[in-house]
């Protein structure tokens, strides 16, 4: 073992070790920036989130302040929220509506499509900034996946389809929930916490604490006559009770189990509910709709991008570190267009009962990452964090560690160049060549 060393994969014993400097260490944060957030595909948006032209929103994607927009034409961009003068940023609010943006310092003023149009004593300059900087700048690429907006700081990565590979299969499973699509509800939640940013990566993906931190949740559902997650009896397109952990190429992964609980429903939700499944059913087939509406589905897009989809709730919830200690979270709730009031209500309630401020989940989720991360204090005494869960077993399952482990070694190719062999456990829910033809 040397100090660089911050994984152990060790095959034959079947133990994985996580080195908690990892989760500590301003100087790996640094190597983070430049070797993840850097050079991997960012999330930014859902074109939901803007959608008539001149419409905005503003957003921190991997330490960059960036403009998240639609301009005149409704094309949408993604423009660097900093301006050619001096630095400071063009738009200061969250939201709206802008053909312009002026920098509220000197007033440089810019198009919304980034051309800079307007700058105060223009006569003054020898040469014209105009013709100089010509624009507000874009992140050298810009991509979409079924409404989801990405960027990626490195001219020279690989695409956005190539990089998502077969784990867009669980974004689809999203994006097809309505005939009409999927929006982003009206409202974000945002929150911070005094951990680092990849205690959440994990916690994302755990299945294993569901039953200890989220006991209380539990025995309301319990009360309410739902049955907890994997607990129920059915298997579903192939996934046992008990669920299952999958890999996929890049860091991407997955853990999926039978869905069985739907705590508070009315009938009128249960129906706009069934009425989807069956228009599901018809367009695609009743596999795909069956891992679409059964399964209970958390993903993890590398490095920060999570998608939830609970059946009670679907949530999407990005990420990202202000110092190897706190990390900065944004997260949003997804609907399928065209469903009735009541059932966004009971999307909206469900969302604050388990995720929301005050919910039963997110609140204690934090307490323990938080936990942890005081824990790591006594690193130079217990140096490692054990993901050894499941190791070794043919079908790991969504309680085992496997989605976690597949996380890291990509982490871990990123920032040491160490490539570590997958464990081989690809595992798509539904007959692909059904959907793709
Ligand atoms: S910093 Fe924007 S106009 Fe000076
Ligand atoms: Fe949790």
């Amino acid at each position: 073992m040397t100090a660089e060393q911050f994984i152990i994969d060790d095959r034959e014993n079947n133990l994985f070790r996580v080195n908690r400097e990892a989760f500590t260490s301003e100087d790996v944060l640094q190597r983070e920036r430049k070797e993840i957030f850097g050079k991997t595909w960012l999330y930014v948006g859902h074109e939901s989130e803007i959608p008539g032209k001149n419409d905005f929103q503003t957003r921190d994607v991997g330490g960059r302040p960036v403009i998240f927009n639609r301009d005149r034409h409704g094309d949408v961009r993604v423009l660097l929220n900093t301006c050619l003068h001096r630095g400071s940023s063009v738009c200061r609010h969250s939201s709206g509506n802008a053909k312009i943006f002026t920098c509220f310092y000197h007033g440089w003023a810019y198009r919304n499509s980034g051309e800079l149009v307007n700058v105060p004593g223009n006569e003054d300059y020898k040469s014209e900034p105009a013709a100089v900087y010509k624009g507000l700048q874009s992140p050298a690429q810009v991509d979409s996946y079924r409404g989801l907006y990405f960027v990626n700081f490195d001219p020279d990565a690989p695409d956005l389809l190539t990089f998502l590979g077969e784990a867009r299969y669980f974004i689809d499973l999203a994006a097809d929930q309505s005939p009409e699509g999927v929006a982003i509800l009206e409202g974000t939640h945002k929150y911070s916490l005094k951990a680092n940013w990849k205690l959440l990566v994990e916690n994302s993906i755990d299945g294993y604490h569901a039953k200890s931190v989220h006991h209380t949740y539990f025995e309301m559902m319990m009360e309410l006559g739902a049955t907890p997650p994997m607990l129920g009896k059915d298997t579903v397109n192939g996934v046992a009770p008990a669920g299952m952990g999958t890999e996929f190429p890049n860091g991407h992964a997955t853990l999926m189990y039978p869905a069985n609980g739907l705590p508070l429903a009315t009938d009128s939700v249960k129906q706009t509910l069934a009425g989807l499944r069956s228009q599901a059913e018809q367009a695609f087939g009743e596999n795909y709709a069956n891992a679409m509406f059964g399964l209970a589905r958390n993903s993890v897009f590398f490095p920060s991008l999570i998608l939830i989809d609970l059946s009670f709730g679907l949530t999407l919830r990005t990420f990202y570190p202000v110092s190897a200690s706190e990390t900065l979270v944004t997260g949003w709730q997804i609907i399928p267009k065209g469903v009735d009031e009541e059932f966004v209500k009971y999307r909206i309630n469900n969302a604050l009962t388990f995720w929301g401020p005050a919910g039963l989940a997110t609140p204690d989720d934090v307490e323990a990452l938080e936990q942890a991360q005081k824990g790591f204090g006594a690193r130079g005494e217990v140096g490692w964090s054990d993901v050894s869960k499941g190791m070794g077993k043919p079908v790991p399952a969504a309680n085992d560690e496997l989605q976690m482990r597949s996380w890291w070694r990509e982490w871990n190719r990123r920032i040491t160049g160490e490539q570590l062999p997958t464990e081989g456990t690809s595992f798509v829910p539904f007959d692909k060549q059904g959907v793709d033809a």
